[in-house]
């Protein structure tokens, strides 16, 4: 059993795993050099070699318990036919969205442009021994958000824009989710052991909004993942006190913190349930102290609770290799 395993099917408190969100990407010297020649990212997403050599660039640098397949929560919408380039500078553009077009692809066609996502995942299963490969999907909240938005909703959220034609986004959303259920299964069936659910953008949601577009959408991911036999993290972004109600309601395996939440707090609200994350990434652009201080918090809190050590948010691209490995020191040496 891998000790991600342990941790959460035997709720085991006593190694803690550590695994990083973002943890292939441009702080690596050597993603920036395959990055470099291969200016379009969904492309290099669909590059099976590529996206399999990438997602192993952590595991050979560092003493990490997973990996995470390198692809992105956008290639559900460019699956089913929406365009999305990454801008330098400014991320993710989406194009038109073509409602008819969307709910009318058909399951073997969004399979079949995103078969080299599966095929890199087989590529890294068959090279990975006694870590988790982690699949990952996009909340349906996270993805209609950018399917109707077309770019991140950071400075421009407008909730009125997204629940106008309420019928429409009930029908786009019903897609979404079997798209990922769909997504789910071909990543399950090319060997991803564990999947990592991202509602990067619930915390835009009004708090009475969250059941609805938040809880019980991935509710339905969840359990569907659970009838086979796979382990879900759910990671709802920014949703502060509404946490408990999540964990309350969608039961997820594992539950993923961001910076903002009090890990002393949610440890006694949870039921019992594995915890990741939590370390606010600015903290690995500080000094050692400060980075040593900062993860032993964690690792203090969390002793006498299943705890994977994660961030409560991706790596970023100012961060320095020799701090990730100076933080899994600080994991691995914790007793
Ligand atoms: O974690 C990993 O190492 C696996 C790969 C991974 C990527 N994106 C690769 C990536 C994962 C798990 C994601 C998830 C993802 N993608 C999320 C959810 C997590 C989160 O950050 O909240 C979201 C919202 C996206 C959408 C997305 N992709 C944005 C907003 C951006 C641009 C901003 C940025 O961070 O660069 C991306 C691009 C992206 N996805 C990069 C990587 C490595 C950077 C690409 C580059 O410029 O080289």
């Amino acid at each position: 059993m891998t000790p991600i395993q342990q941790c959460i099917r035997k709720k085991d408190i006593s190694s803690k795993p550590i695994w990083l969100m973002r943890q292939a990407g441009r702080y690596l010297s050597e993603f920036r050099e395959i990055r470099k020649s291969n200016t379009n990212f969904i492309n290099l997403c669909l590059n099976s070699n590529l996206s399999s050599e990438i997602t192993l660039q952590p595991i050979k640098r560092f003493d990490l318990d997973a990996a995470i397949i390198f692809s992105d929560i956008l290639m559900i919408p460019y699956g089913l036919g929406q365009e999305v380039v990454f801008k330098k500078g400014i991320g993710p553009i989406l194009g038109e969205l073509n409602i008819e077009n969307i709910l009318n692809t058909e399951p073997k066609d969004f399979i079949k442009k995103l078969l080299p996502v599966y095929k890199g995942i087989e590529k890294v299963k068959n090279k990975l021994s006694g870590k988790n490969l982690i699949g990952f999907v996009g909340a349906p909240w996270t993805l209609l958000l950018y399917m109707i938005n077309k770019k991140s909703p950071k400075n421009n959220f407008d909730f009125n824009k997204i629940n106008k034609d309420k019928i429409l986004t009930n029908k786009l959303l019903k897609k979404i989710e079997d798209m990922i259920c769909l997504h789910i299964d071909k990543q399950i069936e090319a060997g991803a052991d564990t999947i990592q659910i991202f509602d990067s953008w619930a915390g835009l949601l009004p708090v009475k909004e969250l059941p609805i577009y938040c809880y019980i959408p991935i509710l339905k991911i969840v359990e569907h993942v659970k009838s086979k036999k796979i382990p879900t993290i759910c990671f709802p972004k920014g949703i502060g006190d509404s946490y408990v109600d999540f964990c309350n309601t969608v039961k997820p395996d594992c539950i993923s913190i961001d910076y903002d939440i009090d890990p002393l707090w949610i440890k006694e609200k949870v039921n019992g349930i594995p915890i990741q994350g939590g370390l606010d990434p600015k903290i690995l652009l500080q000094e050692k102290e400060i980075i040593k201080k900062n993860s032993e918090k964690y690792l203090n809190i969390f002793k006498d609770h299943p705890y994977i050590f994660n961030l409560g948010h991706g790596v970023l691209p100012e961060i320095k290799p020799e701090t990730i490995e100076y933080v899994i020191k600080i994991v691995r040496e914790k007793k």
